[in-house]
């Protein structure tokens, strides 16, 4: 059934999919067989067979440079920019302080200018339209710039990037709002997921179902999702305001697919990327198509943009998944083994149930006994769950690059490179 409604991002979903599972005959009889029912199993499997032991071979050594892998696929030579390579004090570090010298681009000191206000002008918009002080404040609380930024850091690139390729300058005015407006629908999700999960922390601070009742932060987050309708209304390009719903609808349906579960592992990993897409990749895909639309963009570049988002986002969310497993709070600024908790079997967990098929019964009561928690926690870390889930996110960061490569090279191509780095490294 999802394969069915799904099928376009299914499809392009599942030859990653594939190749992180190797090593899995079983999971990978599966992924034949999820093949086949969306109807592109022979080029699925030719992709499988021919480049899957080589990466899998690769996805045992440490995770390297994705641009210098990509450089190295890539026949043509690239003009060289040099850039200031002091990195920005960005919030999503590497793992890696190496993996970064290859383009020597900054994202975040590259849109410096286009970045610092943003904050300031998304807190001005919810403010002037409210004469309710609660309602202010509420509504700026996540605005404080101490976030990541990756929505708009994505929408911007992709904007400058596009521009430059279709030999223009510059950075619309209208580009900028939907890179807010990204931002804007981003917040007002979490807010009224903070509430869902009930959560302590967010952002290193607490979180705003902590300060303020259950009905005032649900309201707050319809608020910023209504500035932002007004936002996209003002921009008076049907185009855009289809594309940007979109993620609205998806962001709703991917939060209520998370509270479902499927009975059969290949339904459950199905039915994961599809949440995955909509919860996640959906806004990142879509403001990347909406400001490449803007930008001119024909259909077939307005595609790249999409798929390069949707690449990016999806990768980002494997890795979010992955740190809930290794990383500590004081990191994160949130809570960690978060996911397990609130009965979410993540790619770790659907990956570590193919060596460890006890954890099926836990993941159908969704770790709800006494010691499900701890036990899962425990065979994920006994599991090869934890690899195959960076070894799938590196595959969309390489895919990411490649579209990226397909740009006219500009310092904001290669910006969208290096967010790939980024993401596939980052510690939070
Ligand atoms: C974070 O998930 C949540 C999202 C990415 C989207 C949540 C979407 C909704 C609540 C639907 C309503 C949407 C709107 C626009 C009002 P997480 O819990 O996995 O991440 P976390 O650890 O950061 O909380
Ligand atoms: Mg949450």
């Amino acid at each position: 059934m999802v394969l069915k409604s799904n099928s376009k991002v299914l499809t392009s979903l599942t030859p990653f999919f594939a190749m992180a599972c190797i090593g899995s005959s079983r999971l990978c009889a599966r992924v034949e067989k999820l093949c086949q029912q969306s109807g592109h199993f022979a080029q699925i499997r030719r992709r499988f067979t021919t480049t899957g032991v080589k990466l899998h071979q690769e996805s045992q050594r440490p995770v390297t440079s994705l641009v210098q892998q990509c450089r190295q696929q890539n026949q043509t030579t690239p003009r060289d920019h040099t850039f200031s390579a002091t990195r920005a004090m960005s919030s999503m570090q590497t793992q890696q302080p190496g993996s970064l010298p290859d383009l020597h681009v900054d994202p975040y000191r590259l849109l410096e200018d286009d970045l610092k206000d943003v904050y300031d002008d998304i807190r001005r918009e919810l403010i002037m339209n409210t004469t309710v002080d609660e309602l202010k404040t509420i509504a700026t609380y996540y605005f404080d710039g101490q976030g990541k930024a990756l929505r708009p850091m994505v929408a911007i690139l992709m904007a400058r990037a596009i521009n430059y390729h279709k030999e223009r300058n510059g950075l619309l005015p209208s580009q900028r709002q939907v890179a807010m407006i990204a931002e804007m629908i981003h917040s007002a999700s979490l807010i009224h997921d903070d509430v869902i999960d009930q959560s302590d922390f967010r952002r290193g601070k607490p979180s705003v179902n902590v300060l303020w009742s259950q009905k005032k932060v649900t309201m707050t987050g319809d608020f910023i999702l209504a500035v932002a309708s007004m936002m996209i209304a003002r921009l008076k390009n049907d185009d855009v305001t289809l594309t940007l719903s979109q993620v609205i609808t998806d962001l709703v349906q991917g939060e209520f697919m998370q509270l479902g579960s499927k009975e059969t592992e290949n339904e459950r990993f199905a039915h994961y990327l599809t949440k995955t897409y909509r919860k996640t990749a959906s806004l990142i895909a879509n403001s990347a198509k909406a400001v490449a639309m803007l930008g001119g963009a024909d259909e077939r570049l307005a595609d790249v943009a999409f798929q390069y988002g949707r690449n990016i986002g999806l990768a980002f969310q494997l890795v979010d998944d992955l740190l809930d497993f290794v990383s500590s709070s004081s990191t994160m600024g949130k809570p960690t083994a978060a996911d397990l908790k609130l009965g979410l079997a993540t790619a770790p967990v659907l990956f570590a149930c193919e060596r460890y098929p006890e954890l099926n019964p836990m993941i159908m009561r969704r770790f709800q006994e006494p010691g499900d928690v701890a036990k899962a926690f425990e065979l994920v870390h006994k599991s090869q769950g934890l690899e195959q889930t960076r070894f799938l996110a590196k595959k969309h960061c390489v895919e990411a690059v490649r579209l990226a490569q397909s740009l006219a090279e500009s310092p904001y191509q290669k910006g969208l490179i290096v967010v790939s780095d980024l993401v596939i490294n980052r510690m939070k």
